[in-house]
C-alpha cells in the first residue's frame, strides 16, 4: 500500500433514510472526520413515506463541506469520492431546470401495494424473478416512477418527450455534483429498481413495457467502481473525481470485505439486512430472499443474495419510547445480561408485518410466554434474542439455495451489544466477527472510490485491511439452542396470517 499523504485522503457521502453523512477516511480505512444531518421524513397518507430531495441535496453539500473542514483539509487533498445510498428511493426531475416534480418516494412507502397486488400473479412473479431477482413488492422503484408520471400533471407526456430524469439518490446526488453534467447510476442502485436484468446488465425493453416507464427517463448504468465525472470546483474549491456509486447494503458488504463466495455480513439498523456474496452466477431464491448485484467492477458482475428484516433496532426504540422500559438502548445489555435466559418469553416484532422468509404484511406483533415472574428483563432480553431468532430464519432460507456462511460479519448500532454478537453465534452455530472500523457502509462506497482511482491495487487488498475487533465463537449446544429456535417458530407461527 502507498504510504500514507494529505492527497491519500477518501471522501464517502453516505446518504441514508433519516439522515445525510459524509466521512473522511485516510487511505488505511480510518475516519479522520466526519459530519451528519438528519432531515425530516413526511407522511402524507397512511403508509406513505417521502422526503425533500432538494434538503438531500442541499444536507449532503454541507455535510461534505464541514467533514473537509473537520479534517483540516482541502477538497484537493481529496483523491476521491465514493457515494453511497439508501436504496430504491425515487426522485424524478427537470433536466432543464434540476428541480424535482414531487417529493422523493422513499423506499419504505407502500402506496403502489395495490397496483402491484392487480400486475402480480405466479407467472408474472416467476418472470420477474427470473430477469431482476427481485419479488413484485413497492419496496422496489419501478412502481414508484410509474406512480409519479400518473400522479404529476404532464409528467408522463415529459418524460416521453426526454424533458424528466429519474434516478435513486445517488444518481440524483451525482446530477448535481457535476452541475447536471452527468446522468448514470451504478448497477446495484439499477438492480434494486424492477427494471434492470441483472444477467444482461441493462435495462430491460419488456420490463419498461410492463411497469409503462418510457426508457427516456433512464440514468446511464456504469460500474460500481467507475469514472462518474467530477464534483464541479465551485462546490466545494477544487475538483474531486466521483469514482464509485453504491447502494448502501452493498457498500456494507464490501467495507466488511465479503469479497469470496460464501462470505457474509448482516447490519443491524433499524431493521437488519443480511447479504451472502454467491460470486459471479445469480443464484435465485426459492424463499422469497432477493437476487441483488453486490457490486461490478471492471465489467464484472458479483451477486449477493439479500434477506430483510423490518424491525432489529426499531423494536429495542419501542421498549425505551412507548413502553419506557428504561432510557438510553445501551441499558439494553445490562438488562438482558443480568438473567440467564428469558423463562420462555418470546418477542415477535411484527410491527409492520414479517419481512424476509415469510413476507407476511398482515402479521402484527406479539409478546408470548408471559407469566407472573416475567419482568422488565425478559422482556427486554427477548426483544434482543428475536434479532438473532430473525436472523437465524435468513440463514437457514439462504441456506437452501447457497451454501450459508462459515462465519457471519456483523455491523449496525445493534452490533456493538455483546450480548446479542454472542447469543447470534450460538443461534446459528457459526462465529461472529464484528470490524474495527463500524462505519463499514462508508468504508464500503470509500474502498470501491479508492479502488478506481489506483490507491488500492485490487480487492484483495482493501480485504487485507479489514480487522476484527471482537470475534465471538459459539458457546453453547447445538440441541440446546435448536429448542431455543423451536420456540420462536411456534412464536411466529402464531403471529402470521398467511400460509
Ligand atoms: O433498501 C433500503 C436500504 O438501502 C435503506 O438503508 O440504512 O438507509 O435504512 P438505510
Amino acid at each position: 500500500m502507498p504510504p500514507v499523504n494529505r492527497r491519500n485522503h477518501l471522501l464517502a457521502i453516505d446518504q441514508g433514510t433519516t439522515s445525510s453523512r459524509a466521512i473522511v477516511f485516510d487511505a488505511r480505512g480510518a475516519i479522520v472526520a466526519s459530519a451528519q444531518r438528519e432531515f425530516d421524513q413526511f407522511y402524507p397518507e397512511e403508509a406513505w413515506v417521502e422526503h425533500d430531495a432538494n434538503r438531500i441535496w442541499t444536507d449532503v453539500l454541507a455535510v461534505c463541506r464541514e467533514a473537509i473542514d473537520r479534517a483540516g483539509l482541502s477538497a484537493a487533498d481529496l483523491a476521491a469520492c465514493g457515494i453511497t445510498n439508501q436504496r430504491e428511493t425515487t426522485v424524478i426531475w427537470d433536466r432543464a431546470t434540476g428541480e424535482p416534480i414531487h417529493r422523493a418516494i422513499v423506499w419504505q412507502d407502500r402506496r403502489t401495494a395495490e397496483r402491484c397486488r392487480a400486475l402480480a400473479d405466479d407467472s408474472t412473479e416467476a418472470w420477474l424473478q427470473e430477469r431482476t431477482g427481485l419479488l413484485m413488492d413497492p419496496y422496489f422503484s419501478a412502481t414508484k416512477i410509474a406512480w409519479l408520471l400518473d400522479h404529476v400533471d404532464g409528467a408522463r407526456a415529459r418524460a416521453e418527450a426526454g424533458e424528466l430524469a429519474f434516478g435513486t439518490i445517488d444518481a440524483w446526488l451525482l446530477w448535481h455534483l457535476t452541475d447536471g453534467a452527468v446522468h448514470a447510476t451504478d448497477a446495484t442502485n439499477a438492480s434494486r429498481t424492477l427494471l434492470f436484468n441483472i444477467h444482461d446488465q441493462r435495462w430491460d425493453d419488456e420490463l419498461l413495457a410492463f411497469f409503462d416507464v418510457p426508457a427516456a427517463l433512464l440514468p446511464e448504468v456504469r460500474d460500481t467502481a467507475s469514472d462518474f465525472g467530477t464534483i464541479s470546483k465551485d462546490l466545494l474549491g477544487a475538483e474531486i473525481p466521483i469514482a464509485a456509486m453504491v447502494g448502501d447494503q452493498q457498500a456494507a458488504l464490501v467495507g466488511q470485505a465479503c469479497f469470496a463466495p460464501g462470505m457474509a455480513k448482516s447490519t443491524y439498523g433499524t431493521g437488519c439486512f443480511l447479504m451472502l456474496n454467491v460470486g459471479e452466477t445469480a443464484v435465485l431464491s426459492r424463499h422469497r430472499l432477493l437476487t441483488t448485484v453486490a457490486y461490478r467492477i471492471g465489467g464484472r458482475t458479483t451477486y449477493a443474495l439479500e434477506g430483510s428484516i423490518f424491525v432489529a433496532g426499531a423494536a429495542i426504540q419501542w421498549l425505551r419510547d412507548a413502553l419506557h422500559l428504561f432510557e438510553k438502548a445501551e441499558q439494553t445489555q445490562a438488562l438482558a445480561a443480568s438473567i440467564e435466559h428469558t423463562d420462555g418469553v418470546y418477542l415477535v416484532p411484527a410491527f409492520t408485518g414479517l419481512g424476509a422468509p415469510y413476507w407476511d404484511p398482515a402479521a402484527r406483533g406479539a409478546i408470548l410466554g408471559l407469566t407472573r415472574d416475567t419482568g422488565i428483563e425478559q422482556i427486554v432480553r427477548a426483544a434482543l434474542e428475536s434479532t438473532c431468532y430473525q436472523t437465524r430464519d435468513l440463514v437457514g432460507a439462504i441456506g437452501d439455495d447457497a451454501p450459508g456462511p462459515r462465519e457471519l460479519r456483523v455491523d449496525g448500532g445493534m452490533a456493538a451489544n455483546d450480548l446479542v454478537c454472542g447469543f447470534l453465534a450460538d443461534i446459528l452455530q457459526t462465529p461472529v466477527e464484528r470490524p474495527e472500523i463500524i462505519e463499514t457502509t462508508a468504508l464500503g462506497a470509500a474502498y470501491l472510490a479508492g479502488l478506481q482511482v489506483g490507491l488500492y491495487e485490487s480487492l484483495e487488498a482493501v480485504g487485507a485491511l479489514w480487522r476484527a475487533e471482537r470475534r465471538f465463537e459459539v458457546t453453547r449446544e447445538a440441541a440446546e439452542v435448536d429448542a431455543l429456535y423451536d420456540g420462536w417458530c411456534r412464536a411466529v407461527a402464531r403471529v402470521r396470517c398467511a400460509d
